[in-house]
Order: C-alpha cells, then structure tokens, then sequence
C-alpha cells in the first residue's frame, strides 16, 4: 500500500536526519529530492545547460561525489528557480512517492506542490544561526575551509531564494505539523516527527 510522509524545510533544518530515521523507522523507502537539483547544479557547473541536464537526470546522478558542497547546494538552490527545471522532475518524485511500502520524501515543495495528497507532512523549521551552526559542523568534518559568518549569510541567501521564488517556494502545507529543531536533540526531533506520522495513520 501507498503511504508518502511529505518532510520540508528549510536548508539544515534537520529534515534530512529526520527523513532517513522516519523511512528506517517506518520501514519505506526515502528520496531525498534536494539531491535531484543538486545533481543538475553540479551538471550546470560542468558546463550544461540546466534544463537539459534535468531531461536527462540519471538514478546514477544522485550518487556522484561532491553533491554535499556549498558550492553545488548554491548552485541547485539557483537551478531549483527555473520552472522548468522543477517541472521535469515531477513524474520522478510522484511516482517515487506512490510506491508500494511507503514513501519519505524529504524537500521543499513535497507537502505543497509534489504530493499536496501524502497521508502525513511535516514541516521542519530551526533558527539561521542553529542551521548556520550544523552546516558549519559538517563542513569542517568534510574538510572544507569556510568561517562561520559566511556560512550563516549563505544559509540567509538560500531562505530568501527558496522562500522568494515564485515557482513552488518553500512554504508549509496549510495541513502539515511544524517541528522547530532549535532546542531538540535528534532523538526528540525524530520521537516528535514519528508521534506526527502515526497521529496521521502511519504504522510501523
Ligand atoms: O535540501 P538541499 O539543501 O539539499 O536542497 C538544495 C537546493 O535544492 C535548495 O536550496 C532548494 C532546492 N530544492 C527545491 O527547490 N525543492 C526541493 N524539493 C528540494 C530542494
């Protein structure tokens, strides 16, 4: 049976760590739909065309190296604006959410645009400077070299791109639950979102 558990929210927010424990958790499958824009970023930073490379996106796209980078997440955040782009990779993200088992998919526009009819949605929101904080945490584990402050701009100037853009922007599904990460551990903030998807029919 079909159940997709729609996950959006903003860059950081821990939509990412919540998605991957909910489909664990839940047994169902997880796409992670930031990937999809990432890999046209990376492809436009090589030189395609944006729209070109979304026609011709493979599942082989979305394992590439380097697709966690600042420089590949500005990128898919600029590629994620053309209307075009988006809608080339509807049909991928609805089927993917209508599969047998179940569904996570995690994003901007699930709740909203993709699957405005998934059986459970949340909405997960955390303050710039914790989102800031945690992006900067795992860059320097990557071994990037960035500072603090900049990362805390950039993280404003993908809110404001992916909030401000007219095509599908990142907002709550009037039905979906919010959960604010600031002040949870992760294993509150996953706890939360499973009390989320049962209240809303889903079974472990
Ligand atoms: O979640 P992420 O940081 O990997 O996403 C990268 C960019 O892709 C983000 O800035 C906006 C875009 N995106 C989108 O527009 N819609 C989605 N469903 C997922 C990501």
């Amino acid at each position: 049976m079909a159940f997709t558990i729609a996950i959006d929210g903003p860059a950081a927010s821990g939509k990412g760590t919540i998605s991957r424990e909910v489909a664990r958790v839940f047994g169902c499958a997880h796409l992670d739909t930031g990937l999809l824009y990432r890999a046209v970023g990376l492809r436009m930073l090589e030189g395609e065309e944006p729209l070109e490379a979304a026609r011709a996106l493979m599942p082989a796209d979305l394992e590439k190296d380097g697709l966690r980078t600042g420089a590949v997440g500005e990128a898919a955040s600029k590629v994620a604006a053309i209307p075009e782009v988006r809608a080339a990779l509807v049909d991928f993200q609805r089927a993917f959410a209508r599969r047998d088992g179940g569904a996570v998919l995690d994003g901007r526009d699930i709740g909203t645009v993709i699957c405005p009819e998934a059986e459970a949605k949340l909405f997960v929101i955390a303050s710039p400077e914790t989102r800031a904080r945690r992006r900067f945490q795992e860059f320097v584990a990557a071994g990037e070299d960035v500072d603090y402050s900049r990362v805390l701009e950039d993280v404003r100037a993908r809110d404001a791109r992916d909030m401000g853009r007219a095509d599908a922007p990142l907002r709550p599904a009037d039905d979906a639950t919010e959960i604010d990460t600031t002040h949870l551990s992760i294993e509150e903030a996953v706890a939360a979102a499973i009390a989320a998807i049962e209240a809303a029919g889903g079974t472990r």
